[in-house]
């Protein structure tokens, strides 16, 4: 049964969440001691995570530039969109596109409380409490029907979220039901945790460890899968170019100014058209 307190009412401010202890990874200021605590104990075994996050949403922001600006995409459904940060999906994809619509998604109250005063700021940007791994009740959502025309191109955003979600639930599974459901001209962007397994051992070996902590650190959730297991998210769709690649070798900004920290490899994503 869905529970009707307001979000203040809903937070549990002595249990991790995930969408806290993102933000501490970044910097932010919407998180309490329990989430700094284990973001403090995943950067025992990963120094440089908070850096992972921040290239995440400079991914983030190329892709939402290029599809809003470049091709002209002007519906964005940012599931599990997590707290209101700099450079939100909306200040960047109505930079280059005035007219573009976006709802953010997320099951996090703490999202809900702040999403709702700090990022719906026109009439243009909408969040909604929802589960994003309920497909069909997502896009039948009234709150998001009322907002994004689902028989028009969208882009549908899974960045940092569907390493949240468990085998069991089957992601290759929940995103085929995305695709499916998309009509033609859409994209679907997605970042996800990275075990680069036979590619490269001593990474290998990193992001074992690196899961190990996230979830033994009270998040319980955080799961680094192989190649195969993230390109199966896409659902068959055509990769755009250059492909499944690391966040930073995604259309970057420029040269590299320094070499890569070991747990920013461990990171994939990329973007997807639906011809
Ligand atoms: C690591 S954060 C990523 C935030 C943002 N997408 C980004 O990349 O900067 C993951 C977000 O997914 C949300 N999330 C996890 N499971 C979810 C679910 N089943 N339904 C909706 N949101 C979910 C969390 O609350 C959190 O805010």
């Amino acid at each position: 049964m869905q529970d009707e307190r307001p979000p203040s009412a809903r937070l549990d401010t002595n249990k991790p969440s995930i969408a806290r202890v993102y933000d501490a990874s970044l910097g932010g200021k919407d998180h309490y001691a329990v989430d700094r605590e284990v973001f403090e104990q995943i950067r025992a075994v990963a120094p440089y995570q908070g850096d992972v996050s921040r290239m995440n949403r400079h991914f983030l922001v190329r892709v939402v530039r290029y599809l809003a600006g470049r091709v002209g995409v002007d519906q964005f459904l940012d599931l599990g969109s997590g707290l209101p940060t700099v450079q939100n999906t909306h200040e960047v994809a109505q930079h280059s596109n005035p007219g573009a619509r976006v709802v953010y998604v997320d099951n996090d109250p703490i999202c809900n409380a702040h999403g709702r005063a700090l990022l719906e700021e026109n009439e243009r940007t909408h969040f909604v409490e929802a589960d994003l791994t309920e497909p069909a009740d997502l896009l039948a959502n009234p709150e998001i029907t009322a907002h994004l025309d689902l028989s028009r191109p969208l882009v549908l955003m899974q960045i940092g979220t569907l390493h949240h979600v468990a085998d069991e639930r089957d992601p290759a599974a929940l995103m085929r039901a995305y695709v499916d459901a998309l009509p033609s001209g859409s994209y679907v962007a997605l970042t996800h945790f990275w075990d680069p397994e036979d590619e490269d051992p001593e990474l290998h070996r990193r992001a074992r460890a690196l899961e190990h902590q996230v979830r033994e650190a009270g998040m319980g959730t955080g799961w680094w899968r192989g190649r195969d297991a993230i390109a199966s998210y896409f659902g068959g769709l055509d990769m755009v170019p250059p492909g499944l690649v690391e966040l930073d070798d995604w259309w970057p900004d420029g040269p590299r100014m320094r070499e890569a920290w070991p747990e920013e490899h461990l990171m994939l994503g990329g973007v997807a058209h639906k011809p």
